[in-house]
């Protein structure tokens, strides 16, 4: 099969949310600590029906690729469903034509029962449970993992023609203190598949792997992560550093030319908070300044060429390199990363979900002008795995053309259709899903007046420990 990669995509992202400057306010920190400081705008949460460990972000997600898939199924006669119906007359597909499922989280559901069996119930209903596929997790990497998983199927001698579908899900939340406006919350699901207008360039790809304790979850009683905040941003850009240093080697040995940043139109990171995005993108000019590529201007050099001699640490620990490798790198921000950072400005960290639905954002943004253009995309999971890859985008042909998906997946409607909710109910939240992590018997609110049409929520967890869900 040639050009495999993401057909058809799909986001799904709670409709709660917090403004970061009222949660500024709130916590009683500095004016713009959030928001200009962390570089964020809004932060998404999971209400208390749309499940402690982020089910409803995922059974919606999945309902809605399930409309996707079976047709004639009654949802689809549900008001207000305008998004599902144009994605469901767009796309043909089957689900007997899912071959392979994997998932990428972090949230622990339970410490054996895969996320991906609970949304086999969609398909058996169809009659399909010839289905490959468990959970991938590490941190926010697991995502990538889980596309790499289908995508290799597809490129493989065991692949049976079907379709791969990924799906990314995380609901981010962190106890009290600096980390917790970094939180969020949402669920990608891909289509995997051959002549794809989103196509892997799958030679060119480079990870770095290593062992770190920058951010962990080792307690299983707890939701919240521990967290080294200083740390994990070090460990963040030495992956980037090694990830494309390994990237530019490979292209180079494939190509015999030279790879710089001028060779990709846009850039995509994983996005914890949209400051650590800036940080990274100016960390590459640097690192082509150091690398002494020939497409760096004169003045790119002259200001940058004096922190090349900077060792180890030093060069990451460096204020006036961070400050003006941001200056040298801000007209290309604008241009090649800034049109991917909407989703996650303004709905936080999503782990695993975070990277593609930045991506999402820039499909958003620039869907009629992205034909031929390449996408560097860069994924980091703490603990830590990283690695950098590339998309090479065509139109294509509806209904897997890269205009359809951005008319399906229809963000600025959904990121329109949210309801604020004030800092107090939010933080009753917190107590409330505190409470009930790993909990057992209980019923919850059942209040969906926060949900549209045909979202699924958490009705109760029985004495067994078996969650039910109910659809609005
Ligand atoms: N106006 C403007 N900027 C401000 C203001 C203000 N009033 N106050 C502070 N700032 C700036 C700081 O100068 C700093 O900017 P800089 O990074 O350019 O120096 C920034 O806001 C953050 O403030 P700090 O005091 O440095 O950091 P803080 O203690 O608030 O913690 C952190 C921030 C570490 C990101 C914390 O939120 C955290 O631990 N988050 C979770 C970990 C994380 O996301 N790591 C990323 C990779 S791992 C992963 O993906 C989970």
């Amino acid at each position: 099969p040639q050009n495999v990669g993401i057909l058809a995509m799909e986001i799904y992202f709670p409709p709660t949310c917090i403004q970061q400057d009222i949660l500024e306010n709130f916590d009683g920190v500095s004016k713009g600590k959030y928001t200009i400081g962390l570089g964020q705008d809004c932060m998404a949460f999971c209400s208390e029906v749309e499940d402690v460990i982020s089910m409803g972000c995922v059974y919606e997600c999945l309902h809605q690729v399930q409309v996707l898939l079976c047709h004639n199924s009654p949802p689809l006669m549900h008001k207000g469903l305008t998004a599902v119906t144009s994605l469901l007359e767009k796309y043909e597909i089957d689900p007997k034509q899912i071959g392979r499922m994997e998932v990428g989280s972090e949230t622990v559901i339970d410490k054996s029962k895969s996320i991906k069996t609970f949304l086999m119930k969609i398909f058996e209903d169809c009659g399909n449970t010839d289905i490959e596929g468990v959970d991938s997790t590490n941190a926010c990497y697991g995502g990538t993992a889980a596309l790499f998983n289908c995508v290799n199927w597809v490129e493989s001698s065991s692949w049976d023609g079907r379709y791969g579908l990924v799906v990314s899900t995380d609901s981010a939340v962190y106890a009290e203190g600096p980390a917790r406006p970094t939180g969020g919350a949402g669920a990608v699901a891909m289509l995997i598949g051959p002549d794809a207008p989103i196509a892997f360039e799958s030679k060119f790809r480079a990870s770095h792997m290593s062992h770190a304790y920058d951010f962990y979850k080792p307690d299983l009683a707890s939701e919240y992560p521990v967290v080294d905040g200083k740390l994990s941003q070090t460990c963040y850009l030495m992956a980037l550093d090694s990830c494309y240093t390994g990237y530019c080697r490979k292209y180079e040995k494939l190509q015999g030319k030279q790879f710089s940043m001028a060779d990709a139109d846009y850039f995509v990171f994983h996005s914890p908070y949209n400051k650590l995005v800036q940080k990274s993108f100016a960390r590459l000019v640097f690192d082509d300044v150091a690398r002494n590529a020939s497409s760096v201007d004169e003045s790119a050099k002259e200001k940058l060429g004096q922190f090349t001699s900077l060792q180890g640490d030093e060069s990451y620990q460096s204020r006036d390199l961070e400050k003006t490798s941001q200056q040298v790198a801000k007209p290309d921000y604008d241009k090649k990363v800034q049109p991917g950072t909407l989703i996650p400005k303004q709905l936080g960290n999503m782990y695993t979900a975070s990277l593609y639905a930045a991506f999402a954002s820039l499909l958003h943004n620039k869907t009629s002008s992205l034909d031929g253009k390449r996408v560097m995309m860069f994924s980091y999971g703490s603990g830590l795995s990283a690695t950098m890859f590339s998309l090479h985008l065509t139109e294509g042909k509806s209904p897997f053309s890269l205009s359809n998906i951005a008319k399906v997946m229809n963000i600025e409607h959904k990121l329109k259709a949210r309801t604020e909710l004030a800092p107090e109910k939010f933080v009753e939240l917190m107590h409330v899903m505190e409470q009930r992590y790993g909990g057992k018997d209980y019923v919850t609110s059942k209040d969906t007046s926060h949900l549209a049409p045909g979202t699924y929520y958490l009705t109760h967890v029985d004495p067994k420990y078996r969650r039910y869900y109910a659809k609005k």
